[in-house]
């Protein structure tokens, strides 16, 4: 037996057809009014916002309770629905023709004054928000995104069953698969100085799983990886995570765009077509200077090497000989920059570590450039004309190295969106990106380094060239990109013993540590391993931007700093000596 009074309707749930009704709400006070002896109360539950009205002609009793109503009290409360005073409808509330007047109210508990107002309109500073997430929470907009994550994990379980995939849990407390982050580890009690490691991703269970024949794997499974946290990155966040037998390529992407589309189209009510367009990485990169490309507005790249080759100007001569890149993009309408835009524009390239900004404007007298006594005016009018660019519109240009240089432009070209108000935010631009390289070098470590992960097959065309060039090896890789953020990631994998052995050895992973971690892998390929494939996706990243939010931090409900640090409850926290001892662990 409950000891107060239970709602009938939700506070979002009363419309005309319920006037005359005697009902209960149950809900929390968002704001209380005194208007001249009669009190008005907004009761807030997740469903919505309805006004309940105290007036004392009504009810005496109830109306004195209501009297010591303040924000965030719970409260239970009966009356009458009745229709609003002519004029005093409110559109924006979906309750908002009508009023509940009250005939008995229940306190169910007082609340403090809350550290800041439970209000969409009031942004309190994130700290706060984090350290009182529990009233953070109650915020409708809040409210809102999660509700759009729970629908997003519906269509995910519905589509892929629909696809004949299974969902497998794996392990939580494993041996440590690399992505390239820090491992989070779990120290043994039961075996003295050996630990677990927090799934990076369950990418080697999920390669297991193919070989045990289960054909179709998803899980929406979380993933733990020790990194630098940016907007888009926690230390613990969840994949749609999937693994396919028997495919290529064209398999898993058909796959994916056919879930893009139903979660568009089920969250948003928003048709996407498919195919997504395919860039090559070499072409992403030659072309938007970045590997997750932002396509919703153009500042496309142009080589202009073959046309430079050769001229009067030291500084693209030289960089050509050395074997770099002299390129760069239009700017319409951008010859109106003013010197001191221009001059913040040089010192902004130099800060993305560019030795300059070469620059053209087009202007009535033609096309100008300090530049112009080292290239000529009828050199820089070709290059302008070559880049599409008309009168008017401003050039930029960069010389260095190709990866240097395109990497300085893709974030000018971001830049200049940003400054020029070029992105519609109202399109949703899916792409694939392919043909990743296979590794990467890193300069910190002096070798090469895997750029997806060491299970990812080389393309066919390149396995020759592995050992010889293999910084030009291209790997089955692809990423989806959705608005120039990487949303997705996966590859068709290795399903040979041996190939996996001379990947690892390039990787500088020897026999012996190849066998240590993943013997196992290794092993399981040996007994009949099918062609495989998979990808994954960083579910928060799709319901950000599904959401239209700027981080990831406001579609998870208790999420950590950018030092992974939880401020409500703290975590990180100190543990008791005993618990160190038991698992063998002195702090130094
Ligand atoms: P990858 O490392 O590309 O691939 O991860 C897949 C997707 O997960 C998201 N993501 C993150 N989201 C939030 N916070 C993070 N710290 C974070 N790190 C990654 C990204 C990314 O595209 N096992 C492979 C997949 C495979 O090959 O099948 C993997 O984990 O959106």
């Amino acid at each position: 037996m409950a000891s107060f009074p239970k709602r009938t309707h939700t506070c979002g749930a009363l419309r005309r057809s319920d006037i005359g009704k005697t009902v209960t709400l149950n809900g929390w006070v968002d704001t209380r009014r005194d208007l001249g002896g009669v009190i008005f109360v907004d009761l807030r539950d997740r469903y919505g916002k309805t006004q309940v009205v105290f007036n004392p002609q009504h009810d005496a009793d109830a109306h004195d309770v209501a009297g010591g109503l303040r924000s965030e009290y719970v409260i239970s409360v009966t009356g009458r629905v009745e229709l609003r005073p002519e004029g005093t409808a409110n559109p924006d509330l979906e309750t908002g023709d009508v009023d509940v007047m009250a005939t008995s109210l229940m306190v169910l508990n007082k609340a403090e004054t809350p550290p800041f107002p439970i209000d969409d309109k009031v942004e309190a500073g994130e700290d706060l928000r984090l350290k009182y997430r529990y009233l953070d929470l109650r915020r409708p907009a809040l409210q809102r995104n999660f509700i759009v994550r729970h629908r997003m994990y519906h269509v995910t379980h519905n589509y892929f069953d629909e696809h004949g995939f299974i969902e497998i849990e794996t392990p939580v407390l494993m041996k440590s698969t690399p992505e390239g982050a820090r491992d989070y580890l779990v120290p043994s009690r039961m075996h003295r100085g050996k630990f677990y490691a927090l799934p990076q991703s369950p990418q080697t269970y999920k390669q297991i799983l193919m070989v045990s024949g289960f054909d179709r794997y998803v899980q929406i499974v979380k993933c733990f990886r020790d990194e630098d946290l940016r907007a888009d990155r926690q230390p613990e966040f969840t994949q749609i995570d999937l693994e396919m037998s028997f495919v290529d390529e064209s398999d898993i992407q058909e796959i994916v765009e056919g879930l893009m589309q139903r979660m568009f189209k089920e969250i948003k009510g928003i048709d996407i077509r498919v195919p997504f367009p395919r860039l090559t990485y070499k072409e992403a990169i030659e072309t938007y200077g970045s590997d997750k490309p932002d396509t919703r507005f153009g500042l496309k790249f142009f080589c202009v090497d073959d046309l430079v080759r050769g001229c009067g100007f030291r500084v693209f001569a030289d960089m050509l000989a050395k074997g770099g890149v002299v390129a760069g993009f239009v700017v319409p309408a951008g010859a109106s920059f003013t010197r001191n835009q221009m001059d913040n524009l040089v010192d902004y390239t130099k800060s993305l570590g560019a030795g300059g900004l070469v620059y053209f404007k087009w202007t009535e007298q033609g096309v100008e450039s300090i530049v112009e006594k080292f290239l000529g005016k009828p050199l820089m009018e070709a290059i302008a004309r070559a880049m599409g660019a008309r009168q008017g519109d401003l050039i930029l240009l960069v010389s260095d190295m190709w990866g240097k240089a395109y990497t300085i432009l893709g974030a000018l070209r971001l830049e200049m969106a940003r400054r020029m108000n070029l992105v519609d935010e109202s399109k949703n631009e899916l792409l694939w990106v392919t043909e990743f390289p296979m590794f990467e070098w890193s300069a910190e470590e002096k070798r090469h380094v895997f750029m997806h992960h060491p299970f990812t097959s080389p393309h066919p065309d390149d396995v020759g060239i592995l050992e010889s060039d293999p910084g030009k090896a291209r790997a089955r890789a692809y990423d989806l990109v959705l608005n120039g953020n990487e949303i997705a990631g996966g590859s068709i994998r290795i399903h040979d013993s041996a190939l996996q052995s001379t990947v690892f050895r390039l990787l500088g992973i020897e026999e012996e540590e190849a066998q240590r971690k993943f013997g196992f892998l290794l092993n399981a390929f040996k007994y009949g391993a099918p062609p495989h494939g998979g990808i994954a996706f960083g579910f928060d990243r799709i319901a950000m931007i599904l959401t239209g939010m700027k981080s990831i931090r406001d579609v998870i409900a208790f999420p950590k700093t950018a030092s992974a640090v939880s401020l409500m409850d703290e975590a990180p926290g100190e543990v008791d000596e005993k618990q160190l001892r038991e698992l063998h662990i002195r702090v130094v």
